[in-house]
């Protein structure tokens, strides 16, 4: 039958050139999978820093890969995608391993309506202020040094509630506790050591220390990376061999870390961003209790706005967090530091603050 060979061979011909279209398609939608994330898309240009925000000091170590964007471009809000993020192609979104940090991804938080009628800086600023002076719930004990039965000294700023009612005294007594603290390294780690020292594991992320890993004692370790409100461009990161700038989430991801029962940050003035990430990826939903230093002195890294806008962001992270049933149980005005709020000498406001919140929903 000599018909039948060409026929023959069309066929495989066709399932060749099939399988050939097959492979390159999956070729690209792997290499699609590692393509840049929306936000790093961005020129390099608009994350100079705006010359308005340059005199402000940046700490070396916090969010090495970011810088205030400058104009509008600012207030652009940046999570990373998950299923339901629609603005970014489903091949780009990395799959976390933690199903639960899926569920939700939204793109901003919710703002919530103005103090008045119209938009007034006074008023933001009352209102503002007087949240972030008032507790949300009370905390009998305070101070790990209580536990062992020295006197609870003057008023510290890094507060925990080892109330018997919330979890973190239990898993303290059991050894199960898990410490993260964001800072740079001059600072003094009085609080990471009684800690490590009552059994907690301790993570300390410090970009400044000399080696990837370091551990000292049994329940300390340091580690060289900064946090960060989003994951470097992986542009970036192939060049750099070490990129030490990374998400919460993510950090959590790598070490198989579930749940973090203090996380602790004196990153001045990045907690904002940083919050907002763990508000609008969920990361918070796995901490026990927070406790953070707040900067008021300007806006913070990618705030923008006037500064009625500025507060009324700051006003409305706190209520997010609020929403997902924190409460705050302890804060601290610090006095020593300057007293600025927005560059100005205004309503007897410090600088700084330090906010303890208990996440009440947490197990
Ligand atoms: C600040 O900006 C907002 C939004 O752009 C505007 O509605 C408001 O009137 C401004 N507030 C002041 C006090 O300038
Ligand atoms: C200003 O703040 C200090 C310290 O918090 C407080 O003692 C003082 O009463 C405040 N002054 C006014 C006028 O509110």
């Amino acid at each position: 039958m000599p018909k039948e060979r060409p026929l023959w061979r069309g066929a495989a011909f066709r399932l060749c050139l099939l399988s050939a279209a097959l492979l390159l398609c999956l070729q690209l939608g792997m290499r699609r999978s590692w393509c840049p994330e929306e936000k790093s898309r961005e020129p390099a240009a608009a994350r100079a820093p705006a010359p308005s925000r340059g005199a402000e000091q940046r700490p070396a170590g916090v969010a090495v890969a970011v810088a205030v964007a400058g104009g509008g471009r600012r207030r652009v809000t940046y999570v990373r995608s998950g299923r339901r993020g629609s603005a970014a192609p489903a091949c780009c979104a990395p799959q976390p391993p933690d199903s639960r940090r899926r569920k939700t991804v939204r793109w901003h938080i919710e703002l919530q309506p103005w103090a008045s009628p119209t938009p007034s800086l006074n008023y933001e600023a009352s209102r503002f202020l007087k949240y972030i002076s008032t507790t949300q719930i009370s905390c009998g004990h305070m101070n790990l040094n209580s536990l062992k039965g020295y006197s609870e000294t003057a008023k510290k700023p890094w507060s925990i509630c080892l109330d018997e009612r919330f979890s973190l005294i239990h898993r303290i007594r059991n050894k199960q506790c898990r410490l993260y603290s964001l800072g740079l390294g001059n600072d003094d780690n009085q609080f990471e050591l009684s800690m490590a020292n009552s059994g907690c594991e301790v993570h300390r992320f410090d970009p400044s220390i000399k080696s990837a890993h370091i551990q000292e004692g049994r329940h300390l370790w340091y580690h060289r990376l900064s946090i960060d409100w989003r994951d470097p461009n992986p542009a970036i990161a192939a060049h750099k061999l070490h990129s030490n700038t990374k998400k919460l989430g993510t950090v959590m991801n790598e070490f198989g870390h579930q749940k973090i029962d203090v996380l602790k940050a004196d990153v001045e003035s990045a907690e904002w961003k940083i919050l907002e990430n763990l508000i609008l990826e969920d990361v918070v939903e796995q901490i026990g209790q927070l406790v953070f230093e707040v900067h008021i002195h300007w806006p913070g890294f990618e705030v923008s706005g006037n500064d009625s806008t500025v507060v009324r962001y700051w006003y409305s992270l706190l209520r997010e967090l609020e929403l997902k049933d924190f409460k705050l149980f302890h804060t601290y005005k610090d006095l020593s530091k300057p007293q600025v709020f927005l560059k100005k000498e205004a309503f007897n406001a410090s600088s700084c603050y330090t906010l303890s919140w208990v996440n009440t929903r947490w197990k």
